[in-house]
């Protein structure tokens, strides 16, 4: 706390939290774009959080992306954590193993000792198959435990960036520049005003979703991050975001 009272990061949480419409904010020293060790300290937060806000018996739904796979690192094994289900939030979007949420989720029950579902489906799917996969009744038991979750952690990404990160089509990236996207989470794609601009085709929690649950932990950071949180939070993210200082300030500092 001192530390943080000496950066001025307990003024930026509040500053941050209102202007965003929160229940929390928290803010971690440093920018996530300039050091990778930033986003481990975003990762503690968030595992901390975690710990602190779990319920025997939850249901945890994970997202995929870097920073929530920082969150799972930063695990330990917990009595308050043993009795908690992780799953994928969605199936996999086409990213890298280590970054689907499936992976994450196995991370986080394997790093505290609780358990977890993994959803095998593929992603971009097409409206035919996609009406095929969530009839099967090992997708629907998956997609029932998920809407009992309590908690979702996720992450937010730049437009662009989770597009190439996803190889989508060319026309997919034209569509995103022309409708000026700036963020990603869940597979929806927003603009600045918080309006969304392309929804993927994949099965597991919708934005809707959102609205039954206890805690929304957003995980994200960096200054180059600013619009797409920003846009985030203006739709879907009233409870808490985990940031660091260059997000915050650049946040701040936009019009
Ligand atoms: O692809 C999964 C996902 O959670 C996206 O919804 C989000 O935009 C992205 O990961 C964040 O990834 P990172 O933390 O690596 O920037």
């Amino acid at each position: 706390p001192l530390i943080k009272e000496l950066f001025g990061l307990t003024e930026l949480e509040e500053m941050l939290r209102r202007r965003l419409g929160l229940r929390r904010v928290i803010i971690v020293t440093g920018d996530a774009d300039q050091s990778e060790w930033v986003k481990k300290e975003m990762g503690r937060a968030g595992a901390r959080l975690l710990r602190e806000e779990a319920r025997p018996g939850q249901v945890v739904a994970v997202a995929g992306g870097t920073t929530v796979a920082a969150v799972a690192e930063m695990m330990a094994p917990s009595p308050q954590l043993k009795e908690t289900t992780f799953v994928p939030a969605r199936g996999g979007l086409g990213e890298a193993v280590e970054l689907e949420a499936n992976y994450i989720a196995s991370l986080m029950a394997k790093k505290t000792g609780g358990s977890y579902r993994l959803m095998h489906v593929p992603d971009q799917l097409s409206e035919e198959t996609y009406r095929t996969v969530i009839r099967e009744p090992h997708i629907r038991e998956v997609l029932e435990l998920l809407k009992t979750a309590r908690i979702a952690v996720h992450g937010i990404g730049g437009a662009m960036e989770m597009a190439a990160r996803r190889k989508s089509s060319p026309e997919l990236l034209r569509h995103l520049r022309e409708t000026d996207a700036v963020g990603e989470a869940f597979g929806y794609y927003f603009n600045r005003r918080g309006e969304i601009v392309h929804k993927m085709k994949t099965v597991g929690i919708q934005l809707d979703d959102l609205q039954r649950m206890e805690r929304i932990i957003s995980v994200a950071g960096g200054a180059s991050k600013a619009d797409a949180i920003a846009a985030f939070c203006a739709v879907a993210c009233r409870d808490t975001l985990i940031t660091d200082e260059g997000a915050a300030r650049a946040i701040l500092a936009s019009e």
